[in-house]
């Protein structure tokens, strides 16, 4: 009896510790830090003609930057503690700031969310890497490493993806069609998110609808529909509505940001700040809102390699200034590749709904949210303040149910 109790308070105390600890002051700096860096990269990207959907961790795209910080030296390594906003920190203290805060953001019990996030760093065949190196990147920043035979394009390719869909069970099929330089060296994120939100969506009442891509251009997706009282704001000023969707444990989440008619998203993109979606954000108010969310499955990869070089990574993706020697203890490695791919599910998951709502008059005259046209996400961090997602959704999978061109 004494037995169990004991547990049981240990138990708790472990339990209370988890939730009161707080961040340490160096990931607090890097949480903010990397919520810069996800508006300049977003930026970057959608600067891109070719580029449609697109789907970004800031957090671990800094977290992979913390990786190269710790396989680079001299100014490679500089380079990367300049764009994490961290020159003054000291190694030690990026390293383990970046790996406390990915470890509190991943956490599936605070965030009650599904996010699986498999990073691997590939080297070229004749690479070895150092013990060192392999043990310290695997416990600041969860990569393991492979070395593979990039020669062999498609044998490379194969094996790549196959990594990816293992280790996202079968959600991430694919992560590329090609690799370059197979010289060079190869980041790989391959990830799985699938946030449960605060208020379960009705399965029954799932139907199909339309997704305007624009105004000739249609696809077909199943649509989930909710009323409920949501953090919402509608700039009337910029024909924007804005609608916070808090997930499971209320510690995260999902901002949702759409222009009241289908446009493309380029007018919307140059109001897009951190300052600006604050502002959007201190000036949301809990109100009735009938939501309608497509329930979809995207999966977008990108390589970020030349757009972290846009940012000032460039001595790391150049082949003749890349120092990278504590990697492999030679300065024989430069990065050619930065494959950065998630897959993110939209479902019905959620905790069950206080019905008692339903009979009050608080769901009278709902403001209606109807997310059916091209629309910017976050997905914010309620504690430390970082961005575990940012992206655009332009496209989704389905049928095209009408083009007019
Ligand atoms: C290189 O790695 C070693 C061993 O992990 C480490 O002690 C050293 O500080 C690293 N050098 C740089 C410049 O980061
Ligand atoms: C989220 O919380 C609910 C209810 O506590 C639980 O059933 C679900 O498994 C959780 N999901 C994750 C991914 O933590
Ligand atoms: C963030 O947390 C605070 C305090 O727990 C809470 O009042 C607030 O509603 C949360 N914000 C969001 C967006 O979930």
């Amino acid at each position: 009896m004494w037995m169990t109790n004991a547990v049981a308070l240990c138990l708790l105390a472990l339990v209370a510790s988890a939730e009161d600890k707080k961040l340490s002051s160096h990931a607090t700096m890097l949480a903010d830090n990397s919520a810069n860096l996800a508006f300049s990269l977003y930026h970057n990207m959608a600067k891109d003609k070719d580029t449609e959907n697109i789907l970004i961790s800031p957090v671990v795209v800094a977290s992979s930057l913390g990786m190269i910080a710790l396989g680079a030296k001299a100014s490679t390594a500089s380079q990367v503690k300049k764009i994490l906003n961290a020159d003054k920190l000291k190694d030690e203290h990026l390293h383990a700031g970046l790996s406390e805060l990915l470890s509190e953001v991943s956490d599936a019990k605070t965030r009650n969310t599904t996010w699986k996030i498999n990073n691997r760093l590939y080297g070229p065949s004749s690479v070895s890497f150092t013990d060192d190196f392999v043990k310290n990147s695997k416990k600041h920043y969860n990569y393991d490493h492979s070395k593979i035979n990039l020669r062999d394009k498609r044998s490379a390719v194969n094996s790549i993806n196959e990594w990816a869909a293992k280790s996202t069970d079968g959600k991430l099929p694919e992560v590329t069609k090609e690799v370059q330089n197979p010289d060079g060296a190869t980041i790989v994120n391959a990830m799985f998110f699938k946030p449960h939100w605060d208020e379960t969506f009705n399965d029954k009442l799932v139907d199909s609808r339309s997704f305007l891509v624009s105004r000739s251009f249609t696809i077909g997706v199943p649509m989930m529909h909710h009323s409920g009282l949501y953090d919402f704001y509608e700039d009337t000023e910029n024909n924007i509505f804005v609608l916070n969707m808090p997930l499971g444990q209320k510690q995260a989440s999902m901002i949702f940001i759409m222009p009241h008619y289908v446009e493309p998203l380029q007018r919307l993109e140059k109001l897009l700040t951190r300052k600006q979606v604050d502002t959007w954000i201190s000036k949301m108010e809990n109100k009735a809102v009938a939501l309608s969310i497509p329930k979809i499955e995207l999966e977008v990869s990108h390589n970020l390699q030349k757009h972290l070089a846009k940012l000032g990574l460039t001595e790391a993706v150049d082949k003749a200034k890349a120092d990278l020697s504590n990697i492999s203890g030679k300065k024989d490695l430069y990065l050619s590749n930065v494959f950065h791919a998630s897959a993110l599910e939209l479902d019905v998951k959620g905790n069950p709904v206080d019905t008692s709502i339903y009979d009050s008059e608080k769901l009278r005259d709902p403001k209606l949210f109807y997310l059916d046209h091209p629309f910017i996400f976050l997905v914010k961090d309620n504690k430390t303040n970082s961005i575990l997602y940012i992206g655009r959704v332009v496209r989704p999978k389905g049928d095209m149910l009408r083009d007019e061109l």
